[in-house]
């Protein structure tokens, strides 16, 4: 038998980062909303643990046991005193290392994907256990939809949300490292007092309503200028797709991918189209939120 999971990218409409904590994270209000970019991840029983990887950024996704797949493979195993026999196989659709939450839609689906194979009856409580172990995303990666994470992240309270937002995700060449992002975002703010992290009730309401319009007013990334410093370059990206009628343009998370949120389909197509020639990106890609979790696609015996 085979499992088959499929696991949305997630754009932060709001990244609102505090100082660093003695434990090195940073205490945030992040507001996700899960996008209809998908990775998908197969499991099938095998003798001992082993990943595969196909899509255009394969070459990038490490096969050994620092995948979250294969990590939360292993944490649900030894949690149920079993041994982690498993052949992962993902179909990477999301951005490597794009600030999508690309690794963490791994690790999420590997997890629903084993429970369901070997049958080990996890409840959701404990898969969401199991997640804030695996990385600060990974819960979210999980519930989909939309939702304010707090402290590192991980502490999730779903969002309601009004309608249908259509986005456009310009990938860039090459990755950003999430812990490098943070670390230039401590020293830009070395000398300032950084604010406690607050969600933006405005945009809590832009997107109660499903008011593109107005959620576009107040879209906001604290991680922004610590990507650009790493990557100047994406301000030209981000001009690029503001100029051809994005209502807003800001960096995904830690980035290096940029995010366009546009009025309606017909936008995204027009600002997809004018920021794949601009030779500003490697791709772009069109996405409607709030997508889905983490969902069993099916079963297929052998
Ligand atoms: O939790 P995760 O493993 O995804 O975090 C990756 C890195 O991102 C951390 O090691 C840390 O450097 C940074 N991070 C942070 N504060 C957060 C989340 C992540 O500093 N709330």
């Amino acid at each position: 038998m085979s499992v088959t999971v499929r696991v949305p990218a997630k754009v932060n409409v709001q990244l609102a980062v505090g100082a660093a904590r003695p434990d090195g994270f940073h205490d945030l209000a992040n507001v996700f909303l899960a996008v209809g970019l998908y990775d998908e991840i197969t499991a099938t029983p095998a003798d001992g643990l082993r990943i595969t990887c196909e899509g255009p950024d394969a070459a990038q996704v490490p096969l050994d046991h620092t995948n979250l797949a294969a990590r939360a493979a292993q944490k649900l195993a030894e949690r149920h005193g079993r041994p982690a026999d498993v052949h992962l196989h993902i179909t990477k659709d999301i951005p490597v290392a794009g600030g999508m939450a690309g690794g963490s839609a791994d690790g999420a689906g590997a997890l629903v994907a084993c429970d369901a194979l070997w049958d080990t009856g996890a409840s959701r409580a404990e898969l969401l256990d199991i997640c804030a172990e695996l990385g600060s995303d990974v819960p979210f990666s999980l519930v989909g939809g939309a939702a304010l994470g707090t402290g590192r992240g991980e502490k999730l309270r779903p969002l309601e949300v009004g309608g249908t937002f259509h986005w456009v995700f310009a990938v860039a060449d090459g990755g950003l490292s999430t812990p490098a992002v943070y670390a230039e975002f401590d020293r830009l703010n070395e000398a300032v007092e950084v604010p406690e992290p607050l969600a933006s009730e405005p945009l809590l309401d832009a997107l109660a309503k499903g008011d593109p319009t107005a959620l576009a007013a107040v879209l906001s990334n604290d991680l922004q200028p610590a990507a650009l410093s790493l990557r100047p370059s994406l301000t030209t990206t981000l001009t690029t797709g503001r100029t051809a009628g994005a209502l807003a343009a800001l960096v995904s998370g830690s980035g290096p991918t940029t995010a366009f949120l546009t009025r309606d389909a017909d936008s995204a197509a027009n600002v997809a189209q004018a920021l794949f020639s601009s030779g500003t990106c490697r791709s772009a890609r069109v996405a409607v939120g709030p997508a889905p979790g983490a969902t069993v696609l099916g079963r297929s015996l052998p």
